[in-house]
């Protein structure tokens, strides 16, 4: 049985509670037992109850301070009191950018991950689809699905990038150093580069996606000319509150490191920070909070309209990877067609379904836990169906119901892992939804 130090801080939400804004650096404060942490002092000359303090570095020491990232830790243990780590052969459909395939430039889809057929958890269940990038550039993305129906009875933590998870089916119990996160379907969570936790499954089995993230960290889009309000609201973003265990048994700690993955034993909980405080963090946010802006008039915005947090690149406005929602809304605009139109774009698209339907994908084959991939300048857009059905619709207000779609968007082209290319999800007929379009015809 593990002693478990429940949170003292008196927050709605229980294991949260902290507002946390991405981007803005705001500090957040935090402790499981009442003084524990220093006042006045990062690192004083002995911390309150013997505890260690450990500074915990998202960003180079000297980066500009609108983008400096760190937290201070205190804690019943150093986390550089370990044995040595030792590859660990697990997890493997797990990669990392640069991708070996060579680029392909077809429109791909991929059906649902199937469940494992053994007890499998978090970590062993990631797949690897494709990525960005090279991870040791700390540029591009890796995109990864997880079908997992086993708790994480270990900690896991990647050095190469933070991680952005989108659970699809089943809730998430995420234990991190600095706290827990509840996470369900419809909403998301992050975890900084470097922290270690590990998953527990609400409802016996989860699957979803994951960004891992190995360049510039996500934040909140600026909002230009929407204002001061709009789209993902700040406040809206939550940090867990200090939460630890007191706990000698043994607990295995993978990491992932420049792709590989390594493993040590400690004979103690890794979780077991009693205090911190800083502005890295782990977050979570609700996407049905998204307050969705779009035409009132007629045609459509760029999709970058639906952007929740945004990874930049060294090139202003041409993002290392967007995270992007098609959430339930309002259409109204006239005289216009209404689903996404075709196109294509020097940006690179993998999308995701969270729940119910996309709206220019009313033909089917792209179902809640599948993924397509639409890489730079290939066309793509509605199917057949969805595009009959829109230039016939009665043009009046309706509101897309029952819909959660998401696009990793990339200034890279995305490249495909093994199982990217081979697995057996990919469904091999995915051209055939734009064979079927009658040629236009002039009259003369
Ligand atoms: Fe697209």
């Amino acid at each position: 049985m593990r002693a478990q130090h429940p949170d003292h801080v008196e927050e709605a939400g229980g294991h949260t509670g902290a507002r946390y804004i991405p981007g803005f650096g705001n500090h957040v404060s935090t402790e499981a037992v009442r003084d524990a942490l220093p006042v006045g002092r990062n690192s004083p000359q002995r911390v309150p109850f013997g505890l260690y303090a450990e500074q915990l570095s998202g960003s180079a020491f000297t980066a500009p301070r609108a983008e400096n990232r760190r937290s201070w830790l205190y804690r019943l243990r150093p986390t550089a009191q370990h044995p040595a780590f030792t590859r660990y052969y697990g997890a493997p459909r797990l990669a990392s950018a640069p991708f070996a395939a060579a680029p392909d430039p077809n429109r791909l889809r991929w059906d649902p991950l199937p469940w494992p057929d053994t007890p499998t958890d978090w970590i062993d269940s990631l797949v690897s689809y494709g990525g960005t990038g090279n991870v040791a550039d700390q540029v591009g993305v890796g995109i990864h699905c997880y079908a997992a129906n086993m708790d994480m009875q270990r900690a896991f933590f990647s050095a190469d990038g933070e991680l952005l998870i989108v659970p699809q089916e089943g809730a998430l119990l995420i234990d991190t150093e600095l706290g827990r996160l509840e996470v369900a379907p419809l909403q998301i969570a992050l975890i900084p580069r470097g922290v270690r936790f590990r998953v527990m499954l609400q409802d016996g089995r989860a699957r979803g996606y994951v960004c891992e993230n190995y360049g510039a960290l996500f934040r909140l889009p600026d909002l230009g000319p929407i204002g001061a309000n709009g789209l993902a609201n700040s406040r809206d973003f939550e940090a867990p509150v200090a939460w630890f265990e007191d706990d000698a048994e043994p607990c295995t700690v993978i990491q992932k490191f420049q792709g590989g993955l390594w493993e040590t034993t400690l004979d103690h909980s890794p979780f077991d920070v009693v205090a911190w405080h800083g502005n890295l963090a782990p977050y979570r946010y609700d996407l049905k909070r998204f307050n969705t802006i779009n035409t009132v008039s007629f045609d459509h915005p760029d999709p970058s309209i639906f952007t929740v947090l945004t990874s930049p690149s060294d090139t202003p406005g041409t993002a290392n990877c967007d995270f992007v929602i098609f959430p339930p809304r309002w259409m109204v605009a006239e005289q216009t067609f209404r689903p996404p139109w075709f196109h294509r774009n020097v940006m690179s698209e993998f999308m995701g379904l969270i729940a119910g339907q996309y709206d220019a994908k009313e033909g089917g084959g792209f179902v809640p836990g599948g993924a397509s991939l639409h890489n730079q300048m290939n066309g793509h857009g509605p199917d057949k169906a969805t595009y009959d059905r829109a230039v016939a619709a009665d043009l009046v207000p309706h509101r897309i119901d029952d819909t959660m779609a998401f696009m990793f968007e990339t200034r890279h082209v995305i490249r495909l892992a093994e199982c990217g290319v081979e697995g057996p999800a990919r469904q091999l007929d995915y051209d055939d939804v734009w064979s079927d379009f009658a040629k236009a015809e002039i009259a003369r």
